[in-house]
Order: structure tokens, then sequence, then C-alpha cells
């Protein structure tokens, strides 16, 4: 997908939380979105998903703009799927549920289709044991694996990530990468928030590093991590990847 972004701007009261933000990304595949919390990073996700119109600015997707009124976003977002970063699922609906209500209500599915939808996706991804639980039933990974495959069951051209593993523990990180990683390429772009670094460098292509509501840096991410070209991502890298064996 290509996603063009032209003088971004999202202002909270007084404070600029997205500065002008130009994206010039033609052939999205996985796009890792990262820098310091506060940077603006979730709320250039929300603009790019039709959650949060902004303020001034605009956003294409294929060539396609994105208008910001509620009829036009309803369609908008039912080509997107949304992952965040914890407690993301119906806690009272089975993991089965929690992927089929959204195709049933948002995309017009019959309950047969959705639950064979759900349960094929549950099977390729290892988790037809864990159908019939409930979130508190699951692990954090195999909640936030649950909540990927939510998202991708009505085929989205988009996928939009906001630190999917940030609640884990690295084993459990592991295996939510792991799936991230399997669902690229066959017709889905994803831009993914995340603090894991080694991910970002080698499982996404492209890399944006964005510092109080500015992209100061973006590019092919190999070179992104090899050769940061500002003192702030340099200073980044750094701190981030300082306790790194
Ligand atoms: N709905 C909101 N109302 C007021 N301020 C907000 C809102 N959402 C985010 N902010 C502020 O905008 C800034 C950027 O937030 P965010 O996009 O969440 O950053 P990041 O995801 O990079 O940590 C922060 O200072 C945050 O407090
Ligand atoms: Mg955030």
């Amino acid at each position: 997908m290509k996603i063009e972004c032209r003088g971004l701007t999202v202002r909270f009261g007084q404070q600029t939380v997205l500065d002008r933000v130009d994206i010039d990304e033609p052939d999205v595949r996985a796009l890792a979105l990262i820098g310091p919390s506060g940077a603006g990073k979730s709320t250039l996700l929300r603009v790019l998903g039709g959650l949060l119109a902004p303020d001034e600015g605009a956003v294409s997707l294929d060539g396609r703009q994105v208008i910001y009124n509620e009829r036009a976003l309803l369609k908008h977002r039912r080509d997107i799927g949304f992952v965040f970063q914890a407690r993301g699922l119906f806690p009272h609906l089975t993991a089965e549920q929690n992927i089929m209500l959204p195709l049933i209500h948002a995309h017009g599915q019959t309950p047969e289709q959705a639950r064979e939808t759900a349960r094929s996706l549950l099977k390729r991804f290892s988790l037809a044991q864990d159908a019939h639980k409930r979130p508190y039933e699951l692990s954090g990974g195999q909640c936030q694996r649950i909540a990927i495959a939510r998202a991708v069951a009505p085929r989205p051209r988009l996928l939009l990530l906001d630190e999917p593993t940030s609640a884990l523990d690295p084993e459990l990180t592991a295996e939510v990468l792991d799936m991230i990683r399997e669902l690229q390429g066959e017709n889905l772009s994803m831009v993914i928030v995340t603090h894991e670094m080694g991910f970002a460098r080698h499982a996404c292509d492209r890399a944006l590093f964005l510092s109080g509501g500015r992209i100061l840096e973006s590019g092919a991410s190999a070179e992104l991590f090899t050769a940061p070209q500002t003192p702030q991502l340099q200073g980044f890298l750094r701190k981030v990847l300082e306790w790194r064996a």
C-alpha cells in the first residue's frame, strides 16, 4: 500500500502533538514507527486509522484521500485492522466469539461464515485448543495473538499495531512477533509502533523515527539503525539499546 501524509498537524489544547508530518511511502509492507514516549506515535496511528481527524493536513492511502467525516470513516475503518497494547479483547466472550463479532456486526458475514473464518485462523496460528476460552483463561501472549487474528480476520489492507508486545514477558513477546512476521506479505501492509528494536530492524523493511511530533528520519530500517543521522535518533538508539547483550 502507498501511504502519503502531507502536513499532518494535531493539537490537543495548547500542545502540538503532530507537527506538519509528511510521509511518502510508496510501497509499505512493514513499516516500523519508533520514537520516545510522547513523540506522537499513537496519535499518528489513530489518524491513519481514521480514529482521529487531523487539525490540518491530509492522508491518502493508495492515492485515495481519507475523508474525515463519520460516514466516510466507517467505510475507511473497515479496510483497517487495529491491534492495541493490551486488553483489547471483549472479556466476556471466548476467543472464537471475539473474532466472530466484528465479522458479523461490521462486515456483514453470517454467523456460520464468521465461525468458519475464526476457526481457520485459530487453527492456522495453533490456537485451536483455545477457541472456547475467555481472555482470563489465556496468557497475555495468547490474548494478543487472538487480538491479531481478530484484526486480520476481515482481510484488511492495512494493519496498524500499537506496541502489541509492550505488556508481555519476553518469551510471550517472541511468539507474538513470530505471528506478526508470518502475516507479512499476502496483500497486507502493516505499520507497527514498537520498542522491539530487533524486530523493527530485521522484520520491517522501512522505519520512521518520530520525535516531538516531527518525523526526523525515515528510510530503509537497516540504514536507519546502522547509520542514524540526527543526534535525536542516535541518542534514542543508545538509550533503548544500552542494556542489550
Ligand atoms: N486525547 C488526548 N488529549 C490530550 N492529549 C493527548 C491525547 N492523546 C495524546 N495526548 C498527548 O499527546 C502527546 C503524544 O501522545 P502519543 O501519541 O500517545 O505519544 P506516543 O504514542 O509516541 O507515546 C502526549 O504528550 C500525550 O499526552
Ligand atoms: Mg503510544
